[in-house]
């Protein structure tokens, strides 16, 4: 279908779209990290992402697979979750994740430029929600049309998400998913023996619904709860709103990703046109232009920064992943947060404010790798007529309350208008 402009439109649903599909929110976020152990301990313990599966390449039985990673020490990989979804985060090993590509891109006659450098590879994946499977498989025919490069097509475990996996220019994973394993108040993942409905090609649909998948493996004798179950490492000692948690604050919500990109024209064609972003607002700093994109009714999800930002900020050159952003559930949490992670040796880094537009208070924790991690608990949001908060009208945070020294943040805030109107966290907290 075309529009009276010559532009073609795909029904998504009964709705004519400029993409096949429509991203929803980011459903998770991965680094490849060569301080496995000690990387695992930060988002475990001391951020409180729960263990939902891991893997390790290594006990991979292909001879392929071995003889890639017989110089890698560990082939470890965590997948990881705050909620329902079986995995919001991922922990790569990086070391196998390169050692793999290569070998991989050597079989095929490719390049493996870029893989192997400062920041090869650094990102696991940049992963979004759709609504609906035929959502994903229109986006891997989309892709295709528009010769997006795409990595692959089908539906993995552990996680049972379908998806297509698509480069951006920086060479960054994005993928689209639809249907991603939620686990229930048992904390179990899906047995292993109910990997068989794994796909690696583009699926034909329609497909089965998970319910039918369920009763298939019960017929064939698997006990449905026998899969993964991941214990709290620390003891529960934190009133938490009236709960006792292991730490004191609770995850509610992942994202924004703010990306460093080598050509910020590039990047924002491939978000907007490519995946159906609107952009939000840009910033100018310092002769720099930074743009905030958003899919759903928050002020952003992604940021894309020049990467020649990085070195005026004096930020780690360990990723060009500027910040992945993690919100906690209030800011009485954020306070006792910084505290909580000081007191066990995280770093911080401080940001001007004018760089997390739509978001008042908010901490740069570094992870034993080096990667930033955005801590905060607002973020604006915006109404029907899809225009930010004018930049005179938002809270003031003055200059003492806008690094990570919380002792001279205010003990606490009035209210915006939009304080507490996104999602509230399903379910109990721990
Ligand atoms: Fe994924």
């Amino acid at each position: 279908m075309a529009t009276s402009t010559g532009r073609k439109t795909y029904n998504v649903g009964g709705v004519l779209l400029n993409q096949p599909f429509k991203i929803r929110r980011l459903g998770h976020f991965g680094f490849n990290v060569y301080k496995i152990d000690e990387c695992l301990e930060f988002y475990r313990d001391f951020l409180g992402f729960k263990v939902s599966d891991e893997n390790d390449f290594k006990a991979n039985p292909d001879p392929k697979i071995q003889e890639w990673l017989k110089d890698v020490e560990s082939g470890k990989g965590y997948f990881m979750r705050y909620g329902t979804d079986h995995h919001a985060f991922v922990l790569f090993n990086a070391a196998a994740m390169i050692a793999m590509a290569e070998g991989r891109a050597a079989e095929n006659g490719n390049s493996t430029e870029g893989m192997t450098g400062a920041h090869g590879m650094n990102i696991n994946q940049i992963t979004w929600q759709t609504g609906t499977l035929s959502e994903v498989t229109g986006a891997y025919h989309y892709f295709m049309e528009r010769e997006i490069p795409i990595m692959r097509v089908g539906r993995d475990m552990p996680g049972s998400n379908w998806h297509v996996y698509a480069y951006d220019p920086d060479g960054h994973i994005n993928e689209l998913y639809y249907g991603i394993e939620q686990e229930g108040w048992n904390g179990r993942s899906k047995p292993r023996d109910m990997y068989d409905r794994r796909f690696r090609e583009e699926p034909t649909l329609p497909q089965m619904p998970e319910e039918d998948e369920v009763d298939e493996a019960i017929a064939k004798g698997t006990d449905i709860h026998s899969g993964y179950r991941s214990d709290e490492p620390l003891p529960a000692n934190f009133d938490v709103g009236g709960v006792l948690l292991g730490r004191p604050f609770k995850i509610t919500k992942i994202g924004p990703v703010n990306l460093f990109v080598k050509d910020l024209g590039a990047s924002l064609d491939m978000y907007t046109d490519g995946l159906g972003f609107t952009l939000t607002e840009t910033v100018e700093y310092k002769g720099h232009k930074v743009a905030f994109l958003r899919n759903a009714a928050e002020h952003h999800t992604l940021g894309l920064f020049p990467e020649e930002l990085r070195k005026e900020l004096g930020w780690p050159d360990v990723s060009t992943c500027m910040s992945f952003g993690i919100e906690l559930g209030s800011y009485q949490q954020l306070k006792d947060a910084v505290s909580f992670l000081k007191e066990r040796g995280v770093s911080f880094m401080d940001l001007p404010a004018e760089l997390h537009p739509g978001i008042d208070y908010a901490v740069y924790a570094l992870d034993p790798e080096g990667n930033g991690i955005m801590l905060y608990y607002y973020m604006e949001q915006l109404g029907w007529e899809g225009k930010p908060r004018p930049v005179e009208l938002r809270r003031k945070v003055d200059a003492a309350a806008s690094t990570h020294n919380v002792e001279a943040w205010p003990e606490a805030l009035e209210p915006m208008s939009d304080t507490y109107v996104d999602q509230v966290f399903q379910g109990p907290l721990g």
